[in-house]
């Protein structure tokens, strides 16, 4: 394609994506096939910006050594699933202050009942009942500056975060009511592919990388003995056959699991395994798993060694999502009226 821009031709620019991860426990394969891999595929095609979210990490107790860890495994996640790092800007939350000072701003814009609404903070607030505080119920409000302060066109996320996009967007939407021309409207951006992915224990819930039960969780990390008996040990259904069918819960999440690795649909994975028993489907699916994750794996593995490394790029990265942050930040500042010199 020829670069050369003609005379009077405007440059288009690029759609610009945002998202972010908590540290907070040990990523899942729903989190790779759900998200980080996804993002592998938009890198060429949109400005992205990609952060590891720390400070909604600590909306729920965090043992601070295993934080300051997993916020390093994040990071080097981002890397060896595939993100150029010389494509997608890669950073920590809490290096660019400007997310905890937009917070504040679009908290006076934001109201009570709107937050109370969040089917999350319902959730989080039965789970963690001895610590309800006022971060997990403003969680959302963070989660709007951290999209609005880069003017984010499209936000990736899973269908359970799409109630706080849109809130994002309300907020966002209001705000522009009264100081006009302020924020990017941002979309939700639900992926296709990789539909959401369960737990092996107990497929009416989601995999959650916090799920106390070892087996209920694939890891991005786990080595393959481990992968292949997490997979062993999966829950299935009455009857037998391998069919996705909605009163076949555990095989049609598997099977779905062995779709998003293959990119085989499921009439296909069904006539594969024509015949097959539950036994043998199941360590199918670990074996493309594990096979799957082990470079992943082997470049996480490197990237952990070389501290130096990883702190370089996270360096690299809040200096440039500071320069977006702070002219969208200065912007706010200046509508609502603060005094700057
Ligand atoms: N709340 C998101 C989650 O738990 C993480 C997140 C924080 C996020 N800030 C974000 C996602 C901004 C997208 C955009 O999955």
């Amino acid at each position: 394609m020829d670069q050369t821009l003609k005379e009077g031709q405007i440059e288009e620019r690029k759609k610009r994506i945002f998202s972010g991860v908590q540290p907070s426990g040990n990523l899942t394969i729903g989190n790779y096939l759900g998200a980080i891999r996804n993002w592998t595929f938009l890198q060429d095609a949109y400005d992205c910006i990609y952060c590891v979210v720390n400070e909604h990490a600590i909306t729920v107790r965090q043992n601070p050594a295993d934080l300051r860890r997993q916020t390093y495994e994040t990071l080097a996640v981002y890397i060896a699933a595939g993100l150029d790092v010389s494509k997608n800007v890669l950073f920590i939350q809490s290096h660019v202050p400007a997310h905890a000072e937009l917070a504040w701003v679009l908290n006076c814009y934001t109201m009570f009942g709107e937050l109370s609404r969040m089917t999350q903070f319902k959730d989080k607030s039965a789970k963690h009942s001895d610590n309800i505080n006022a971060g997990l119920f403003d969680y959302p409000v963070l989660m709007a500056a951290d999209i609005l302060l880069y003017q984010a066109d499209l936000v990736p996320v899973g269908i359970d975060q799409k109630q706080h996009v849109e809130l994002c967007r309300d907020i966002a939407v209001r705000f522009n009511q009264i100081y006009p021309d302020t924020f990017t409207i941002p979309e939700p951006y639900l992926s296709k592919t990789g539909k959401k992915i369960m737990s092996l224990q107990d497929p009416a819930r989601k995999m959650s990388k916090s799920d106390e039960n070892e087996n209920a969780t694939v890891r991005i990390l786990d080595s393959k003995d481990t992968i292949l008996r997490k997979f062993k040990r999966a829950v299935t259904d009455s009857g037998s056959g391998i069919v996705y069918s909605e009163d076949k819960p555990g095989i049609s999440n598997l099977m779905s699991i062995y779709s998003a690795f293959t990119g085989k649909d499921y009439p296909e994975i069904e006539a594969e395994f024509a015949g097959s028993g539950y036994g043998d489907f199941k360590m199918a699916v670990g074996e493309t798993c594990a096979d799957a994750l082990a470079p992943v794996r082997q470049r996480f593995d490197e990237l952990m060694k070389d501290k130096g490394y990883l702190e370089s790029v996270a360096k690299q990265g809040a200096e440039t999502a500071s320069r977006i942050a702070s002219r969208t930040l200065s912007k706010v500042y200046r509508k609502v009226g603060f005094v700057t010199f």
